[in-house]
């Protein structure tokens, strides 16, 4: 569904290049997790994506990426645009400005696309019920805290229903209870066959949502695999990724010789339920 394969970019006069020597494959129907340091180039690579690098933003692309079928590096951002949504890191700046309730804010994609009146509002319904936001629709997207701006953000992609959603860091802004509920959602769209790529620090999330896991490090990808392998590998301190806390657990107790080194070090609560339930029988 997504494929990039060997791809640079550098921004509009910079000296360097911001990603070198990319590859990464998602398959359709899927939900792929990337986690990096902080400034590892993961906005950058949301927006190689969706096309708005090199369409929007400039500078110089080399490889190919291609989403659905089409090359993004040569078609129009037009083109993009109806293939890939984009959740932006920063909700505040997602929202257009040109409308005066949250209602018309979620529509106000489906307008540009010529939707009919009726269908856009039966979609914006469905897409607030979805995300559990139909309280705030008669309300001004200047008047909603971070967290709701960041679900109206969310709403106003995911009601385009574009086969691809892109989304840096879109839970940043929200509780506990909120972020679970996207990912909920998330993978509620996943079962309707929709491509999922999202940029996110919360691990134990992606490990109980996600297909797959690329890390960002050293201005490429430098591990792509199951999240179960991609969150016990030892190299992630040294790309600055953390991991979840029960795989810190199942350090320590290696450690302290409580964890034989040939048990695989537990990933989820329900592996080292499992993990530490079998080392404390054998005692
Ligand atoms: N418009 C720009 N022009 C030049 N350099 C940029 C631009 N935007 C980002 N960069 C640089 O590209 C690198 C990667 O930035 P990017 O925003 O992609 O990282 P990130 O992983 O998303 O970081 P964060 O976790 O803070 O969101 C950084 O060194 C940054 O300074
Ligand atoms: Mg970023």
């Amino acid at each position: 569904m997504i494929s990039l394969t060997d791809v640079s970019y550098a921004y509009p006069d910079a000296e360097a290049l911001t990603l070198e020597h990319v590859d990464l494959e998602v398959e359709r129907g899927s939900i792929a997790g990337i986690v990096g340091a902080s400034g590892a180039g993961k906005t950058t690579l949301a927006k190689i994506i969706a096309g708005f690098i090199p369409h929007a933003d400039g500078g110089e692309l080399s490889g190919t990426v291609r989403v659905d079928g089409r090359d993004l590096s040569t078609g129009s951002l037009v083109d993009a645009v109806s293939v890939v949504g984009l959740v932006i890191q920063n909700p505040f700046n997602q929202i257009s400005g040109a409308k005066y309730t949250v209602r018309e804010e979620i529509a106000f994609g489906l307008e540009n696309f010529g939707t009919p009146r009726d269908e856009m509002q039966r979609r914006v319904d469905e897409v607030a019920a979805l995300l559990r936001i139909e309280h705030l629709l008669d309300r001004s997207p200047y008047a909603l805290s971070g967290g709701q701006q960041q679900l109206v953000a969310i709403a106003s992609m995911i009601v385009l229903r574009t086969p691809v959603i892109v989304m840096d860091e879109p839970t940043a802004q929200l509780d506990p209870a909120g972020t679970r509920m996207v990912f909920d959602v998330l993978s509620a769209l996943r079962e309707t066959g929709i491509t999922i790529v999202i940029f996110e620090h919360k691990l134990e999330l992606l490990q109980q949502h996600a297909d797959r896991l690329h890390v960002v490090a050293d201005r490429s990808i430098v591990l792509s695999g199951a999240p179960d392998d991609v969150l016990a590998d030892d190299r992630l301190a040294q790309w600055a990724v953390g991991t979840t806390r029960y795989v810190t657990a199942g350090r320590l107790a290696r450690e302290r010789g409580l964890l034989p080194p040939e048990v695989p070090l537990p990933v989820s609560f329900e592996q080292a339920e499992r993990v530490f339930d079998r080392e404390r029988s054998v005692r």
